[in-house]
């Protein structure tokens, strides 16, 4: 089919690319003209596992081409999906970007006889579609839904992992406006073979917003759960939580052997969620249920525990210490997770300004972040040896392979204090050389008669 897809950010490009890989011819829109450039070069603007080959040869085979002319590429397609940016400002999605790109849009409808159908990819609280987006196309088109199709089609990509989770992705949800809108729709995904739900385009909208606000949750879950154990001797959130996902309810005994579905990755202790998507579709949703007088008690306190974090992690750090004024500390990993260069909500950015505020020495090191670009932050080192150079404590703030699996039998004599708080419980602690005192999170911090009554571990499955 021809498609056109406007906004060259994660879930615009990622989408226009694939849907040339699948088969599509593909227009990529977009209003700034350097990145425009950059794509039909073949240059993703953004650092995304896959993106880069697949992108070249939707170039190469003449499938994909990036374009300004958003009215052009409407004419020419069957398929317009809106996939512009939702920034979050004060808790709330901003939609300008959506709006300019409907109103475009619409006019462009304006002049074509043939039936095409506008979907909403980008992230964008219930009602968004079917009021505000439908209300400007119709009047820039001048002619009522239905006469064009209207869909809202929600992404579920994970950042580093985005091209694999759109060609094989867990279901594919379709809200429609009428039918007829997700039967046109539907056939842009022909060729994936996945549940396709066509639903309500509220519905679809919603579904996005719940999927984050549940990801959310089991994390807040388990870092509340981290800091009770933290004031409670005998302790250990990583056991506990290691017991507790073996109920059959989470990890079903199939065929004999346990599966353990990926989403008990999110039941675990940390220094928090960060990123450009769960914190701001909490926010968003919070924000969303708070105009209609809808308590949120929940939202509130995923967010709240979430914003505790980086200050538990650095009280941590001081009570292994003693005192922070002065002292050195090297901070492992700066993106919000492995397997990207995204800075946004990080985490580590909080822990940083709680550090330097405390009169900390503070050299970081990450495998891909190599400049904070724009954002506060020390001199990022090229090396985890640089980083670690004197350091009173090592904090592992993002557990990127290359510093889980780090060798401390050679990096913790270059250590001045061979302390390591590990902000994701990602070592393996019992692993590590002698000498050096390791922190995890969630665990209670004084020690316990019981502590050595036996040795942890699990037999069987
Ligand atoms: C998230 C969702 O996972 C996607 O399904 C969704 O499509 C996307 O937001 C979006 O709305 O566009 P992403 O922000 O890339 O994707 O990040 P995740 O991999 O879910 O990580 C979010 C946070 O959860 C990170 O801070 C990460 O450290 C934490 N996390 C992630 C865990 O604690 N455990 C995990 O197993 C994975």
């Amino acid at each position: 089919m021809r498609i056109a897809v406007t906004g060259t950010g994660y879930v615009g490009l990622v989408s226009g690319v694939c849907l040339a890989h699948v088969g599509h011819e593909v227009i990529c829109v977009d209003n700034v003209p350097e990145r425009v450039a950059a794509v039909n070069e073949g240059a993703p603007p953004f650092h995304e596992p896959g993106l880069s080959e697949l992108l070249s040869s939707g170039l190469h085979e003449g499938r994909l081409r990036a374009s300004t002319n958003l009215a052009a590429a409407v004419a020419a397609s069957e398929v317009i999906l809106i996939a512009v940016g939702t920034p979050s400002a004060d808790g709330h999605i901003d939609l300008g970007a959506v709006e300019a790109a409907a109103r475009e849009v619409g006019q462009s409808l304006a002049g074509c006889a043939e039936y095409k159908v506008v979907a909403v990819k980008s992230t964008v609280v219930p009602g968004t579609t079917d009021t505000l987006v439908r209300g400007i196309l119709e009047q820039a088109a001048g002619k009522p839904a239905g006469a064009f199709g209207l869909c809202m089609n929600p992404e579920f990509l994970r950042e580093g992992e985005a091209v694999r989770d759109f060609l094989n992705p867990d279901r594919i949800v379709i809200g429609q406006w009428d039918a007829n809108s997700g039967a046109q729709l539907a056939r842009i995904y022909e060729s994936f073979n996945c549940p396709k739900i066509f639903t309500g385009l509220r519905n679809a909208e919603l579904t996005k917003y719940a999927s984050n606000a549940l990801l959310a949750t089991l994390i807040s879950f388990s870092n509340e759960m981290a800091g009770l154990c933290e004031a409670t001797p005998g302790t250990d959130i990583a056991e506990v939580l290691a017991a507790l996902v073996l109920d059959r309810r989470w990890s079903p005994v199939v065929d004999g052997a346990r599966v353990r579905p990926e989403i008990l990755t999110y039941l675990r202790a940390g220094c928090g969620f960060g990123g450009s998507c769960l914190p701001k579709d909490v926010a968003a949703l919070r924000g969303f249920a708070r105009e209609r007088g809808v308590p949120t008690r929940l939202l509130e306190a995923v967010l709240e525990v979430n914003a505790l974090r980086p200050a538990a992690i650095v009280a941590q750090i001081e009570e292994a210490l003693g005192n922070l004024q002065g002292s050195r500390i090297a901070i492992l990993g700066v993106s919000f997770k492995p397997g990207t260069d995204d800075l946004r909500e990080s985490p580590a950015l909080t822990i940083l300004r709680l550090l330097a505020d405390a009169g900390v020495k503070v050299r970081a090191y990450d495998p891909v972040v190599k400049t904070f670009a724009g954002a506060a932050g020390p001199t990022l080192c090229a090396s985890l040896e640089e980083a670690l150079d004197g350091a009173d404590a090592a904090v592992v703030v993002t557990p990127w392979p290359e510093i889980v699996a780090a060798d401390w039998r050679v990096l913790a004599p270059r250590m001045r204090n061979r302390v390591i708080v590990d902000a994701r419980n990602g070592l393996d602690a019992a692993a590590l050389p002698d000498g050096i005192r390791y922190l995890g999170i969630g665990r209670g911090r004084r020690p316990w008669r019981g502590d050595e009554l036996g040795k942890s571990g699990t037999q069987g499955n």
